[in-house]
């Protein structure tokens, strides 16, 4: 694979991003590329800290705005003290989400205006985009209904009805359909095995060279 690689991965709640990035770190670690697995928001202390007041069901309002602003400052953070790091000494990043849960989320779910959300992407990344995007899509209730069947408090999101996961599923679907050339598209609901083993492949053939 290309060393400075950046791959993302995307979809909604319960998609099984988190045992792709696990698998795919270990599938190409076996091939000898230097993989970094992190997350947004967070992957740094700092970015972690913002994580947390973004996410924390709290009495005070968090704004659709405000909530953009605390993903995109907990990127920069993220991008600057760890992503660009190791892109830059030639490792691949794997990071479970990135600026496509943006648009998904706080665009299509939460109405927040696109081209404000790209207006500051472009300030944040700074030049940066994913080298490639796996989408893991599935219907929002089997997504749904995975995730609160192994979590206990659910979080600012979690607490949202399904037409708003609905509208970022839909979102999801349609960057990527904008985007043929990024996005990886895969069904969320096949064997977790078989989705690594797709998605690796996809991966190195288009990654690699
Ligand atoms: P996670 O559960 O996949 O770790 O993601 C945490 C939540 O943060 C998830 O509900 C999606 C949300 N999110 C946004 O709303 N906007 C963003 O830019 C990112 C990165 C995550």
């Amino acid at each position: 694979m290309t060393p400075g690689s950046f791959i993302t991965l995307e979809g909604i709640e319960g998609a099984g991003k988190s045992t792709l990035a696990a698998a795919l770190t270990v599938m190409l670690e076996r091939r000898g590329v230097d993989i970094v697995r992190t997350r947004e928001p967070g992957g740094t202390p700092l970015a972690e800290r913002v994580r947390a007041v973004v996410l924390e069901p709290g009495a005070e309002a968090l704004t659709p705005v405000a909530e953009m602003l605390l993903m995109f400052a907990a990127r920069r953070i993220h991008l600057d003290n760890l992503v660009r790091p190791a892109l830059a000494r030639g490792a691949c990043v794997i990071c479970d989400r990135f600026t496509d849960a943006t648009r998904a989320y706080q665009g299509a779910g939460r109405g927040v205006a696109m081209q404000l959300i790209d207006h500051l992407a472009s300030l944040v990344h700074d030049g940066l985009q994913p080298s490639a995007t796996v989408l893991l899509d599935l219907p929002v209730a089997d997504g749904l209904a995975r995730a609160r069947a192994r979590r206990g408090e659910p979080d600012r999101f979690e607490v949202e009805e399904t037409a708003f996961f609905e509208r970022v599923r839909a979102c999801y679907l349609e960057l990527a359909h904008a985007e043929p050339e990024r996005f990886i598209v895969l069904d969320a609901r096949r064997p977790p095995q078989e989705l690594a083993d797709e998605a690796a492949n996809a991966l190195l053939a288009r990654l690699s060279g």
